[in-house]
């Protein structure tokens, strides 16, 4: 099977309503690890990682799998900052990917109740999705979206308005879906976070990518005066 890796976007910008989102990127995605994009809001974030999955177009340049778009579709997965759940049980929401994709009901519903396990809401597989807490309604989110076993997920600030603890069990799962191979690309303004989880880091502001490289390098010895203001903690203007 082709892998879909490496993305490569070459001369990608967006622009909407006359506002230059993103100024001409250039870039390639490959092979494992986590991708933090870094950057404070309004800095393109979301932008980048909507065109680079294939939800927006590019004004100009194009963004280029090494598979075919329509499998590159099937490979890839999203999680947004608010989950979008079905008026459905928990269990249901989960089987749900499967069953779209052709799986049979027993199957489906056995490998959700395993996510379900995993993501330590065994016992709420009846629940109502919209019943559950702001946290779990983000797994059950993130277990969806993992539950086809998906090349590369792309992650829009997951942990964004959740409590520590949800925070913690997220990031625990991202750790382990990281050591199985999957490529994971995070959108996030949260510095700890992007320390705790980062291989490499992409740091956008004003709609570019000023830094990109090791997490180590760039937190260590950031080379632009907005990345070093940023980590600094200072409002980044
Ligand atoms: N359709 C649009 N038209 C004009 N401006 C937009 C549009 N969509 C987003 N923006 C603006 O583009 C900038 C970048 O947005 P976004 O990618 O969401 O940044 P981030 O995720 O880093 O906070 C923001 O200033 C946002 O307000
Ligand atoms: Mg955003």
């Amino acid at each position: 099977m082709v892998s879909l890796l490496p993305i490569t976007a070459r001369g990608v910008n967006v622009i909407r309503n006359g506002k230059t989102l993103l100024a001409p990127l250039d870039l390639e995605l490959s092979g494992g690890g986590l991708t933090i994009v870094l950057g404070p809001n309004g800095a393109g974030k979301s932008t980048l990682l909507r065109v680079l999955h294939g939800l927006e177009r590019p004004s100009e340049g194009r963004v280029r799998y090494a598979c075919a778009r329509a499998e590159a579709f099937k490979r890839q997965a999203f999680v947004f900052q608010a989950p979008i759940m079905l008026r459905r049980t928990a269990l249901a929401n989960l089987a749900y990917p499967l069953r779209v994709h052709g799986q049979g009901r027993a199957e489906a519903e056995k490998q959700a109740l395993t996510w379900l396990e995993t993501i330590g809401l065994g016992e709420h597989g009846q629940i109502r999705a919209s019943r559950l807490s702001g946290g779990e309604r983000q797994k059950l989110a993130l277990a969806r979206a993992l539950i086809r076993k998906p090349e590369l997920l792309f992650l829009d600030e997951p942990c964004a308005n959740l409590d520590g603890q949800s925070i913690r069990d997220i990031e625990a799962i991202l750790q382990d879906v990281r050591a199985s191979g999957t490529r994971l690309v995070m959108a996030t303004h949260d510095l700890g976070q992007a320390r705790r989880l980062a291989d490499d880091v992409l740091f956008l502001h004003g709609g570019r990518v000023l830094e990109q490289g090791a997490a180590d390098a760039f937190f260590n010895a950031p080379q632009t005066p907005q990345a070093k203001a940023f980590l600094q903690g200072d409002l980044v203007i």
